[in-house]
């Protein structure tokens, strides 16, 4: 029988046939949700990729994508991507980005006209398009063909002002009726408020908005579209990632991919201790569910395949080593290696990031030097952001990339941020990380989920969904838990670095259960700049971290944002990436908290002691 020791010698040879294997990428891809609006998008997409040679697809500009659709496909797009019912004739009027020019494509050709003024909202000059509509049912079109800008949104005003307006059968369902007021949350995907709107003509303000998800601003995106992808894959496995779907204390997840020739996957490993190079002891091996992750925008590498294994009935506390392969001499990865959560109380350290998002590379070497420095945590946490393109492959294969060596060796702990959510849906994410299905009933398992390691406990939620579906089981989760310390993960913060970033939803429906149950800490993303709140409770500075929870954004990437003075601030940062690692001690019952930027340097800590 062919085992995973066999490969020990034939390292040096795959790394050569992996530096061979690089090439360059750009572009974007379309993900979308509305099956009307995707269905004709997929068609044109795939129309375009028969019919049209790579040169001049590359080249392709939005006019002449758009001379290259049929009638139907354009009335498509200029009516099917937002729909709903009025029971009175209603003037429809548009606000979107001026710097929009002639976006969206339908806007001239449907009879909309310019209401003659602008106003700017959070930094970005905004214009107005009216049209009146009788009563019934109301299409409006994509945002527009090249993607980019952000959503439109679609205030509603009554033709007759003394009669009540009814938005019925809002499509996407997903899409929420607002108020033309202050405190506005224009998309239903970015929990962010306006919370001072400026002056409107007196006609508009406390007008109905159709409230839209800025992620399908993309939906019918035609150019851009074709790229490669600078990590194909390979016959050999690569992207080996640690996760956990089960008890981190008995199970361990794998996940990997290979190229589509490979149809199969398995795991083999030993107990390190059984670890014997020269007369290693017999592997025990457990089969993986494989399946086909295609991508039709790849032109180098359009399908790959992914294995997932999950281990069972492992020793608490122990280090095993492994291997993944297909079971052919040739098929296995390097040896790596992970320990399973201890049995009992013990000291242990984690890490956390913010986004990593923008600057992959550059983020790669910092996740390299977090893991030289710290060889010794348990597992990373990442907030979210993890890639910019979430639904698109290539951004995942440089995630892969810069993180190698880490992941298969310490399981990553990710929680959604609207990057993965890219086109409305973190599908991509979803298919690709094996994660505990035990959060609430009626949302997708996966997006919200909690698990226990050693004394601590981690709530890690979803952001992109309703703060209310996730409230309910958290309530229940928080309640449940025996652990010592008390982690919340997710994306948006509930305290940002600027008012017009903070996310009152999460105020409303989180925060005062974290003031309940007494959550150590909430790890977040989204808000790139370094912030640690003093510790908070009913939304107010408390004395100690007794009585509150400390509130840190933190970004690992590349791009930064700006940062105003907060009355909860403690320690903020701007223009730095930073890894945070957490070693929470028995003795004493302390944690300590430390943050370093990419030089290694310490930038900011903390100690909470119980
Ligand atoms: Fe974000």
């Amino acid at each position: 029988m062919t085992n995973m020791f066999n490969q020990v010698q034939k390292r040096s040879a795959r790394l050569a046939l992996a530096a061979l294997l690089l090439s360059t990428a750009l572009g974007q891809a379309h993900v979308g949700e509305h099956p009307s609006v995707h269905d004709t998008v997929a068609g044109i997409i795939d129309r375009f990729r028969k019919t049209i040679s790579l040169k001049e697809l590359t080249a392709m500009d939005a006019s002449k994508a758009k001379s290259l659709l049929t009638e139907k496909e354009l009335h498509i797009l200029a009516t099917e991507h937002i729909t709903f019912r009025v029971n009175v004739p209603v003037k429809v009027i548009i606000i979107r980005e001026t710097a929009m020019g002639d976006k969206p494509f339908w806007l001239k050709d449907r009879g909309f006209i310019p209401m003659g003024f602008k106003i700017t909202l959070q930094g970005t000059e905004v214009d107005f398009w009216m049209k009146d509509f009788e009563v019934g049912r109301i299409g409006l079109g994509v945002n527009s063909l090249t993607g980019g800008n952000s959503h439109y949104i679609a205030a509603l005003m009554p033709l007759k002002k003394e009669t009540k307006l009814e938005v019925t059968e809002l499509y996407p369902g997903q899409l929420r009726v607002g108020s033309l007021k202050d405190g506005l949350q224009p998309f239903v995907d970015r929990p962010e408020a306006m919370p001072k709107l400026p002056v409107l003509p007196g006609v508009l303000s406390g007008l109905a908005v159709i409230r839209t998800q800025n992620e399908s601003r993309d939906d019918a995106k035609l150019i851009n579209l074709f790229h490669n992808t600078n990590h194909p894959a390979l016959a050999k496995p690569d992207q080996i990632m640690l996760t956990w779907s089960g008890d981190p204390k008995t199970t361990q997840s794998i996940q990997w991919r290979t190229g589509p020739s490979i149809t199969k996957g398995e795991v083999q490993w030993v107990k390190k201790s059984d670890y014997n190079r020269f007369q290693p002891a017999q592997p025990k091996q457990t089969k993986a569910t494989t399946f086909k992750m295609e991508n039709a925008n790849l032109l180098n590498d359009p399908i790959v395949h992914r294995h997932t294994v999950t281990i069972t009935g492992l020793d608490p506390g122990t280090a095993y080593i492994y291997s993944v392969g297909d079971g052919s001499d040739d098929g296995w990865s390097e040896l790596a290696e992970f320990t399973t959560a201890p049995g009992r109380t013990e000291p242990f350290s984690f890490m956390y990031m913010g986004d990593a998002q923008n600057g992959l590379e550059r983020w790669g070497s910092l996740v390299q030097s977090a893991y030289r420095q710290r060889p010794d945590v348990a597992f990373c946490i990442m907030a979210g952001d993890l890639v910019d393109r979430g639904n698109e492959r290539d951004d995942w294969d440089s995630f892969f990339h810069s993180s190698r060596g880490v992941y298969d060796h310490r399981p990553v702990v990710p929680a959604i941020g609207n990057h993965e959510n890219q086109g409305g849906h973190p599908g991509m994410y979803l298919q690709m990380f094996d994660l505990p299905k035990n959060g609430p009933e009626g949302i997708e398992p996966e997006r919200a989920y909690t698990f226990r390691y050693s004394n601590a406990e981690f709530f890690v939620l979803d952001t992109n969904l309703t703060m209310e579906s996730q409230a309910v089981w958290l309530e229940k989760a928080l309640a449940a838990s025996t652990a010592t310390w008390k982690f919340a993960v997710y994306h948006h913060p509930a305290y940002s670095s600027k008012p017009e970033r903070d996310n009152p939803s999460i105020r409303k429906h989180w925060t005062p259960l974290f003031d309940k149950y007494h959550l150590d800490m909430a790890l977040q993303g989204h808000d790139h700049a370094y912030l640690r709140t003093y510790p908070i409770k009913d939304q107010k500075k408390v004395a100690n971290t007794a009585e509150g929870t400390v509130y840190i954004v933190s970004v690992s990437g590349t791009k930064y944002y700006e940062q105003d003075p907060r009355e909860y601030t403690e320690f903020g940062m701007t223009n730095t990436s930073t890894f945070q690692v957490l070693d929470i001690q028995i003795s004493g019952n302390r944690l300590v908290y430390r943050s370093y930027d990419t030089e290694g340097k310490l930038r900011d800590n903390l100690i909470i002691e119980k």
